[in-house]
């Protein structure tokens, strides 16, 4: 599978068999993700790969509630969490990213370039997983407070995102996008 066959194919898996994943096969798509560019290729990034089922449990209790339709409904990563044989979760050290070797922020944005280094690493993530067959949905919205405490994240890292990993047991819904000339300028912004 190519690039651009694998960008424009993957979606996110909210339903996954409960076929096991190798160490091997997860190696593999961390390393994908590894291999990301980074601010000052800092590689800020840590990963925990989590397979025991109680600890997915707790994890997928602290996702969030979101309002669809003015009704407030679970999260629906949750239950592909409980159901997937793995869950990786995505931390990022902070106070290093978009800073200067003694910690002083360079630019407006802060350190908060932990996140977009994150993304990066994340995106090599799910397309690798894609192009192995297996399934990924990034998820956002939970409790990142919680999270870091029942996995012990020490301070000075965040918990920025995580992701099950498994067999899709069903295809993902194609989320169609906005046609590209709604988002895309001419010299100034505004400008098409
Ligand atoms: C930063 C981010 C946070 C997300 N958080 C959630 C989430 O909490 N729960 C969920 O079910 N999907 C979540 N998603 C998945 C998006 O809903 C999904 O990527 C989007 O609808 C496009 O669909 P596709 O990934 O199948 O192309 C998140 C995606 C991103 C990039």
């Amino acid at each position: 599978m190519d690039v651009f066959e694998a960008i424009k194919n993957r979606r996110s898996i909210r339903h996954y068999k409960p076929d096991i994943v190798d160490d091997k096969t997860i190696q593999t798509v961390l390393e994908a993700a590894h291999w990301a560019p980074s601010w000052g290729n800092i590689q800020c990034w840590r990963f925990i790969v989590i397979r025991d089922p109680k600890i997915k449990t707790d994890i997928a209790d602290t996702l969030s509630r979101v309002k669809i339709d003015n009704e407030w409904v679970e999260n629906a990563a949750a239950k592909s969490i409980k159901q997937a044989p793995v869950l990786i979760v995505i931390c990022a050290e902070k106070g290093k990213a978009g800073c200067s070797a003694d910690g002083t922020p360079v630019t407006d944005k802060g350190d908060y370039w932990f996140m977009f280094d994150i993304a990066l690493a994340v995106e090599n993530l799910t397309l690798a997983a894609h192009t192995l067959g297996l399934g990924t949905v990034i998820v956002g919205g939970f409790d990142a407070v919680k999270a870091a405490q029942l996995l012990g994240v020490p301070e000075g890292y965040a918990i920025v995102t995580m992701t099950p990993l498994g067999v899709p047991e069903r295809k993902g819904q194609i989320s169609p996008r906005k046609q590209l000339s709604e988002v895309l300028f001419k010299d100034k912004f505004n400008n098409r």
